[in-house]
């Protein structure tokens, strides 16, 4: 269904390229200097990038390296942090440069492992520092990532389980591009560095173009590869659902004494069966109810190919119509709980084999209820055809 897997070199080129043609001046975007991207990854964490930029550059005036900051009092160091909040960041970065300065000889490791060894230095923030800073490919997750990873793959559990972690950070992995160590670690130069820039380029894709309410998917540079259908509904919250237990919306159109199907994807599950259209959706059978009349409608416009009945579709989704369902069907690793709605459609009924005078997707089909009985239909739907 997707060209994600397969296709990861793609994939980070259509981020990267993006990234380099819109991605913003940021100071710290102007070096390569550990020390500097280790102050402006902490100051970055919890607060916004323009309220930053003050404060970085500020820092950076008066304790210009690890040095400096390693031999401050905390007081002063605090000082400077006033304003921005969150005051354990300033004073986990100055244990963390102490350390640096007593124990390694004041020389900021290169390695993701031996950053996480520095104390207040987490997953995330040694990510970046090893990605940014010295080329090392290694993904650097934030929630931002979370949430841009979590609609790229549907994906239907939520993002702060061991599972979820796991899955990011090897898709990550998988996409991410080489490393270009050569030169890394210098204070200045426009050397590109590839993990680094694909880290960062997630990280603008986040703050600018795949945000928490309103995404803006036509700007996307890889909405091609995006299988969120209502991407808002991403990332799912903690599951009230089993993790394999799904809601399936189904939309079923009758026309006359016909049923519309379609053909599935020749990928994954059910592939090259004929189904009733809809789609799996992270919701509950509560939530499931609180869709809106515009959630249906582009619901359906993603998972129905024939575009005759649109307007009509239209039109029934404003009349609050009745959700049927559930019907259950298990498959080997998942469940399905199917809901569905029955739209009643006008138009004649041809005989399937009239496909031209119908203009007709090639892979949509009307069945009448005799020919349903020798088409390819999976059990989960029959279940439904069977409780219309
Ligand atoms: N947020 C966290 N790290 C960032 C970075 N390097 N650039 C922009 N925003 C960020």
């Amino acid at each position: 269904m997707s060209p994600v897997p397969d296709d990861a070199p793609a994939l980070a080129q259509a981020l990267l390229s993006w990234y380099y043609t819109v991605k913003r001046d940021l100071p710290w975007r102007q070096t390569h200097d550990p020390y500097a991207i280790w102050v402006s990854e902490v100051m970055l964490q919890q607060t916004q990038v323009k309220t930053v930029i003050p404060y970085y550059l500020r820092f950076l005036e008066h304790f210009p390296s690890l040095n400096k900051l390693a031999q401050a009092e905390l007081e002063e160091v605090l000082s400077y942090w006033r304003g921005l909040g969150y005051y354990a960041r300033a004073r986990h970065l100055w244990e963390g440069a102490r350390h640096v300065f007593s124990r390694l000889n004041a020389e900021i490791p290169k390695t993701y492992e031996a950053l996480r060894q520095i104390p207040g230095i987490g997953e995330y923030t040694a990510g970046a520092i090893a990605s940014i800073a010295f080329g090392v490919r290694v993904p650097a997750i934030d929630g931002n990532v979370r949430r841009i990873l979590s609609r790229i793959l549907a994906w239907p559990y939520p993002i702060e389980s061991a599972l979820s972690r796991r899955e990011f950070q090897n898709r990550l992995l998988q996409w991410m591009p080489a490393s270009q160590t050569e030169g890394f670690g210098q204070t200045s130069g426009d050397l590109n560095n590839t993990p680094g820039d694909f880290n960062q380029a997630l990280m603008e894709l986040g703050a600018t173009i795949c945000l928490p309410k309103s995404p803006c998917c036509s700007a996307c540079p890889v909405s091609a590869w995006c299988q969120a259908q209502t991407p808002e509904l991403y990332p799912v919250k903690r599951a009230q659902n089993k993790p394999n237990s799904i809601i399936r919306l189904t939309f079923v159109l009758i026309r006359e004494d016909q049923i519309y199907l379609q053909k599935r994807p020749s990928k994954g599950l059910l592939a090259d069966l004929l189904e009733l259209p809809g789609c799996e959706l992270p919701l509950t059978a509560s939530t499931l109810l609180s869709l809106t009349p515009d959630d249906c409608f582009s619901l359906y416009q993603k998972t129905v190919i024939d575009r005759s009945y649109d307007r009509e579709a239209w039109e029934f989704f404003q009349s609050s119509p009745t959700l049927h369902g559930p019907a259950r069907h298990t498959f080997s690793h998942r469940h399905w709980n199917l809901y569905w709605l029955i739209l009643p459609v006008r138009g004649h009924a041809f005989p399937n084999m009239i496909r031209e005078a119908q203009n007709l997707p090639e892979s949509s089909r009307w069945l009448s209820l005799q020919e349903l009985d020798s088409a390819p239909i999976p059990t989960a739907f029959q279940k439904v055809i069977g409780a219309c």
